[in-house]
């Protein structure tokens, strides 16, 4: 017995030392490229039968699309991020909430391979988010079950990994019927995936936790805590090293620890690094620090890092919200995810311009409604300079629920642009003693990962109920209680307040006068929800009350779904400063002027364009959006008016409508600072076409929108032009989505056409993977001049990835028959219900040398379609013993020596799925069995 003790121990130890082998830097690769993709559901066969059901119910046998040997040779390809609501049209029949769009369910599947060097490392499959229900098999074995669309999942595989030339399946079904707000929420696997590779013994996901604090600014420590955990089969010591790296790259503090993590657990090590004198992270000059982690055990095992910000945060009862001691209002927008032509699945470098697009109109802070924004945003955010509330999607303390919420502070408290949690917006039961001690419980799991940032919730009433939950967070946030800031102030002096969300005013962009028939809503600050304000009384309410420390205006761009006050055909909202393609409204221009400070930037603009045929003499209202204190208004080189510029409320002038040249000059002390033009344009004669930039990087990622506008005879814009335009592309890129921010329009969002509305357009371009050379864009409509623009796409390394790999047939699982001394009938039928005369294995199946006997290995053979054409041929890389095939009755093949070798068979075409047996004669001497792999080759 002893020897056998001996070897066991010995196995194990080889085992322990395997699980490290491969240790080292971890690799994270995108998973994006190569998915198949099923729209709609796919119903699994009725399962009858006592084999059935009880094969059914065994790990690794899921059934339908969920299947590792499922057909899905129909199914398209296609590369993630993917909304498939965006793809389709509008409907009547379905919810205004949602656009309009059908949702539905869909499946996607995909194939990948190891390397057999992975094995023993730690592999982990994450999506980024998947809208909405989720359910995700890997090699027909469910892993995960997530049931928001908003939080992202992090799901260890390891155990269920093939290496080598084996193909792992990965299987998803999306239900994006399941809803979980009342906007635009889009559908499929919407955000990256990632597997990511590691060292048995490694840095957990979201495992370091680098939040400098400082109690006077001056003085800094750097706590660090460092969350390791463990796949492997023994324990392991390791030290643990964190190193300050600052924003120059230059490495200026670290530390070191042991730790040491037993098998399949986690251990936490607390560190503490010295700063000296740290630059600190501002809204103007947003420095960031990196955390570097390693674990190191004589080599390397993992590297990961995170990025921070030195910056105190501070809210005040009465004096608002302080950044680094110094006060700042929130001049802060709310908004939603979607953008035009892509729906949901926005690549990160559109969510930088659309970010670049709320700098440049004043705005500090964000409002991510009502849901866990991307990774890749909050990363924009602290790069350029925002403050976020980052808020939570649903409100709900038991388990499931926690975890999201749990999630998103695990996620994002090292971001030093995150300077408020938010549990949840506008909940009914926000005035009750149950909405109170929900909230306790999530505020307490909060504060059990970060102490450092206050929580809020937005409320939109309860707030004097006598218990409430005000009374159970650190901020209070008000959706739309404007009439309320004073009299809550005053009953609770000591309670921070901020606006959470505010305005809700509509404007239909490019459109000055309202028409209810028609759907629009004038861009002239005149119209808003009656539970809203307009922009100008929602800010003032907000910037002459100290103790409120900003708002968030509802919102910085429209969204699809929740078309207000209109519906079908409206199937977008108009409460945005900026449409779905972020074209600036009058409201922009507001925002630009109240928050904008005139010796950073004068602002002046006029709102409404000059084109106002057939009303020449009639007054029209003008107003000047400015943030200096006067501004003059000539038409065609005459003053028609100058006034002094309110701060909130601007400046408005009645001109009789003359075709021509209006101007605006902002004037400070008697000078002009600035000046904006508008003029009476002609027919569009022209098409034009704007880039963001000159020129894309070749990684299939980087993107860019084109505006598409129209000129008249002498170049100037035609504001009023609704011409459809049509669009060839030429190079390494594609057009992945147009649009018009027209909100009744239900044009096609991913076609070569789109129509102006108002004047413009948006064309997105991405470029290929791997693309280099110039991309030609050209506009055409009928009637007018075309434009073509060329750009550069450079070439630029890819992001690693994991390569799609091809399905393969394998058969894995048999049947075995117990050693028979006769020939037996190779096409014998055991009992349904016996699950217990035959053993079970999977191949390599290799019985030892036995006395003459017979077996029989018996599995399922399940043909995918471009397999059944009756070339495809069975292979067995290695059969031991004599043996015979057998396929639903029929003998395809026999080998007559009992010697190990590769026998293949041609399967005639037939049922896609049959039984098929193997009898084997075993030689005495020798091993016998399928001891080899099983696979269906095509010819
Ligand atoms: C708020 C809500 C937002 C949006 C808005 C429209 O009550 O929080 O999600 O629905 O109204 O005005």
């Amino acid at each position: 017995m002893a020897w056998r003790r001996l070897l066991e121990v010995l196995l194990l130890a080889l085992l322990a030392v395997s699980s490290f082998a491969h240790a080292g830097p971890r690799e994270r690769l995108s998973l994006d490229q190569g998915w198949l993709f099923h729209l709609g559901d796919v119903a699994t066969p009725p399962i009858k039968g006592h084999g059935a059901s009880y094969n059914s119910a065994k790990a690794g046998s899921a059934q339908g699309a969920a299947a590792t040997d499922f057909d899905d040779s129909a199914w398209r390809r296609l590369d993630l991020p993917h909304d498939w609501a965006v793809e389709g049209g509008f409907d009547a029949n379905e919810n205004i909430s949602q656009g309009y769009r059908k949702r539905g369910i869909a499946w996607y599947r995909r194939y990948f391979q190891l390397p057999l060097a992975d094995r023993g490392r730690h592999v982990e499959l994450q999506f980024d988010a998947i809208a909405t229900h989720s359910t995700v098999w890997v090699n027909g074995i469910v892993v995960n079950r997530n049931w928001s669309g908003y939080n992202g999942r992090n799901i260890d595989i390891t155990p269920y990994l093939r290496y080598g030339e084996d193909v792992n399946n990965i299987a998803v079904r999306v239900d994006a019927d399941a809803m979980e707000g009342w906007w635009y929420e889009g559908a499929g696997i919407y955000r990256h995936t990632w597997l990511v590779k590691r060292s048995a013994v490694h840095i957990a996901t979201d495992g370091i936790h680098a939040n400098p604090v400082s109690t006077d600014g001056k003085r800094w420590s750097l706590p660090v805590e460092i969350e390791v955990n463990s796949s492997g089969r023994a324990v392991r010591d390791a030290e643990v090293e964190v190193t300050l790296i600052d924003p120059t790259g230059k490495e200026v503090s670290s530390s070191r620890s042991k730790v040491r993590v037993p098998p399949l657990g986690t251990s936490t090590v607390k560190l503490q690094l010295a700063v000296q004198r740290p630059k600190l992270w501002t809204l103007q000059d947003p420095k960031l620090y990196r955390v570097r982690a390693r674990l190191i055990a004589g080599q390397a095992l993992d590297e990961a890092e995170t990025t921070t910000g030195f910056r105190t945060i501070r809210f005040d009862a009465d004096k608002g919200f302080f950044l680094n001691g110094l006060p700042v209002k929130l001049q802060g927008v709310c908004i939603h995810q979607d953008h035009a032509g892509v729906g949901v699945a926005v690549p990160e470098a559109i969510w930088a311009w659309r970010l670049r697009r709320l700098k440049d109109m004043g705005v500090n802070a964000i409002r991510f409604a009502h849901n866990a924004p991307a990774a890749e945003v909050l990363d924009l955010a602290d790069r350029m300079g925002f403050l976020v509330m980052d808020e939570n999607r649903n409100f709900n303390p038991s388990p499931d629920y926690l975890q999201q919420l749990t999630w998103l502070v695990k996620r994002d408290r090292n971001h030093p642009s995150v300077v408020l949690w938010s549990v949840f917006n506008e909940e009914p039961m926000q005035g009750t003693e149950v909405g109170y001690e929900m909230v306790r419980r999530m505020v307490h799991a909060v504060k059990a990962l970060d102490a450092t940032r206050p929580v809020t919730a937005a409320m939109n009433g309860g707030l004097f109920a006598d218990i409430n939950v005000s009374q159970a967070v650190d901020v209070v946030g008000f959706n739309y209680q404007i009439g309320e800031y004073d009299r809550f102030h005053k009953a609770n002096p000591r309670v921070p307040l901020t606006s959470s969300e505010d305005t809700s005013a509509f404007m239909s962009r490019g459109e000055f006068k309202s028409d209810p028939a028609r759907h629009l809503m004038a861009s002239d600050d005149s119209e808003a929800a009656y539970w809203g304000n307009t922009h100008r009384q929602a800010w003032k309410a907000i910037a002459e009350r100290p103790f409120i420390a900003g708002g968030f205006v509802w919102t910085g761009f429209d969204y699809r779904g929740e078309p207000t006050p209109f519906e079908w055909p409206s199937a977008g909202s108009v409460f945005g400063a900026m449409d779905l393609c972020g074209f600036a409204k009058t409201a922009f221009w507001l925002h630009r002027a109240q928050w904008v400070k005139l010796a950073e930037q004068p602002v002046v603009k006029i709102a409404p364009h000059w084109n106002w045929p057939g009303q020449e003499g009639q007054k029209q209202r003008v107003m000047v959006l400015s943030n200096a204190p006067r501004v003059r208004l000539l038409l065609n080189g005459q003053a028609v008016g100058e006034a002094d510029v309110d701060p909130y409320e601007m400046v408005s002038f009645d001109v009789a409508y003359a075709p021509g040249k209006l101007e605006a000059v902002a004037l400070q002390g008697g000078k002009e600072v600035a000046r904006d033009v508008v003029e009476t344009s002609g027919a569009p004669v022209r098409l034009l076409l704007t880039p963001d930039r000159t020129a894309l990087a070749g990684d299939g990622l980087d993107a860019m929108p084109i505006t598409v506008s129209a000129l008249d005879t002498q170049n100037r814009p035609v504001p009023t032009a609704n011409v459809k335009v049509r669009f060839e592309l030429s190079g390494a890129a594609s057009v992945i989505g147009v649009g018009n921010g027209d909100a009744n329009s239900h044009e096609s969002e991913k076609a070569s056409e789109r129509s102006l509305y108002n004047g413009l357009a948006q064309v997105i371009l991405q470029s290929r993977r791997g693309g280099s050379g110039d991309v030609k864009l050209r506009a055409l409509a009928d009637g007018l001049q075309p434009a073509e623009i060329t750009l550069a796409v450079h070439a630029a390394p890819t992001p690693p990835a994991v390569a799609a790999a091809e399905p393969v047939t394998q058969l894995l699982y048999w049947r075995i028959s117990p050693a028979q001394a006769q020939q037996p009938d190779p096409n014998v039928q055991l009992a349904d219900n016996d699950m217990n005369t035959w053993g079970w294995g999977e191949v390599p199946i290799k019985q030892k040398a036995e006395s003459p006997a017979w077996r029989l290995y018996r599995t399922d053979l399940r043909l995918r379609a471009d397999l059944n054409d009756g070339r495809a041929r069975l292979v067995f890389r290695e059969l031991a013993g004599k043996a015979q095939v057998w396929l639903a009755g029929v003998k395809l093949g026999e080998k007559t020596n009992a010697a190990p070798a590769e026998l293949s068979v041609l399967l005639p075409q037939g049922a896609t799925q049959r039984q098929l047996t193997v009898m084997v004669e075993s030689d005495p001497a020798q091993p016998s069995g399928v001891s080899g792999k099983v696979v269906v080759q095509k010819p």
